[in-house]
């Protein structure tokens, strides 16, 4: 017998398994009356990767960099829905007032690569390059993928955030005061961007949190300037040089796109390189008829193929690269969210304390002010 949602699922709430019953048309005719309901209380942010599904009731639509702006911005708001993952959802918190609260539809949607740095493992590598360099001499960047203890972490050490968007001109913030940067979680991010300033690529070490010192040797840390943390980005792994070799040999004309998650030897070979926004502005941008190829999460590049027919605009990789996390935002879920908040109740309210708020702000202030 197949298992139905319901057996796989044992903790699924009814009323979300009946919403998970229902048809799409059903649930859009409800989310939509659900929104014009709860009217000015309610804002409803996603993020590009989301599925056509879920964007279409979006208020704001943005790369992480614009939805925390957005998210610094929002007045008068009681709720935020947050379509996108967790630690989105946790920087909406931290950068609203104490009486806004930020919803995520699927608890379960986290991101791999913020996993991948703890605040145990990052205390221990401050402390190791404390020891062997000096401390005073490092600025802490912590990618916007990380959990709030971490931004919390870069605030109390002088440190701060960045996105995919702003990247090179926090690290130009950083290196304008001291001599090194520890940057986590993404070591491609990271060095693809330093890569671009100039530095070369003796100057980078990776730490791997599970090695003595990283897996580096004292003088391989005395001589880097960025200390990149060994994680990344399962789905932009999966771009490899070959698909732009593929693509160049069928397609003299195409034009690369990347987003800089991908490895060093993808961004090297692209003609583009550019934050989720920057890839939509790119495309926006271009001549009709121009030929690209894109190097980021499927949905999104399915959804501007789809709504940009003068242009051909493909897929980098023969493979599916998707962001399971962000797809469990579903309508269901969404549906269900809504007609909680309809009867007074807030599901799944994502909440940074005090103390860690307070220190996370202080470094996404510090990159909200970096121009
Ligand atoms: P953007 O800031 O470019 O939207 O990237 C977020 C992300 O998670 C990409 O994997
Ligand atoms: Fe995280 Fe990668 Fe998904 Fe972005 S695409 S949310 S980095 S797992």
């Amino acid at each position: 017998m197949t298992a139905t949602l319901s057996t796989r699922r044992p903790n699924l709430p009814p009323a979300l398994a009946a919403f998970k019953q229902q048809g799409r048309d059903e649930l859009a005719q409800f989310i939509r009356e659900s929104k014009a309901l709860l009217g000015d209380k309610l804002v409803i942010l996603g993020h590009h990767y989301q599925a056509d599904d879920v964007i279409q009731f979006a208020d704001f639509t943005g790369d992480s960099f614009k939805l925390a702006q957005e998210a610094a911005r929002v007045k008068g708001c009681q709720y935020i829905i947050f379509c996108g993952v967790h630690f989105m959802a946790e920087t909406a918190d931290i950068l609203t007032n104490p009486d806004v609260e930020v919803i995520l539809p699927d608890l379960s949607a986290g991101c791999s690569m913020a996993d991948m740095a703890d605040r145990e493992s990052v205390q221990n590598a401050w402390q190791d390059l404390d020891r062997l360099v000096g401390a005073s001499d490092i600025i802490p960047v912590t990618y916007m993928n990380s959990t709030a203890d971490l931004k919390a972490f870069c605030g109390r050490h002088g440190g701060i955030v960045c996105t995919s968007s702003n990247a090179r001109s926090v690290l130009e913030w950083a290196y304008a005061q001291k001599g090194r940067v520890l940057f986590f979680p993404d070591q491609h991010l990271g060095r693809n961007t330093a890569k671009a300033m100039g530095m070369p690529l003796d100057e980078m070490v990776v730490w791997d949190p599970f090695e003595e010192l990283g897996g580096n040797t004292e003088s391989a840390i005395q001589k880097s300037k960025i200390i990149l943390w060994k994680g990344h980005c399962s789905v932009h792994q999966m771009f490899v040089p070959e698909h732009i070799d593929a693509f160049r040999a069928r397609d003299p004309e195409v034009k690369i796109l990347v987003h800089p998650e991908c490895r060093m030897e993808v961004v090297d070979k692209a003609d583009l390189v550019g934050s989720t926004e920057g890839i939509l502005k790119v495309l926006r941008e271009a001549p009709s008829g121009s030929h690209w190829a894109v190097g980021t999460e499927l949905h999104m590049v399915n959804r501007v193929a789809k709504s940009m027919p003068d242009k051909k605009i493909d897929f980098l990789s023969p493979m599916v690269c998707l962001c399971a996390t962000m797809y469990r935002i579903d309508m269901p879920h969404l549906a269900w969210t809504l007609d909680e908040l309809r009867q007074g109740r807030v599901v799944n309210r994502i909440t940074v304390d005090a103390e860690t708020t307070h220190w996370a702000r202080v470094a996404l202030e510090r990159m909200l002010a970096v121009k």
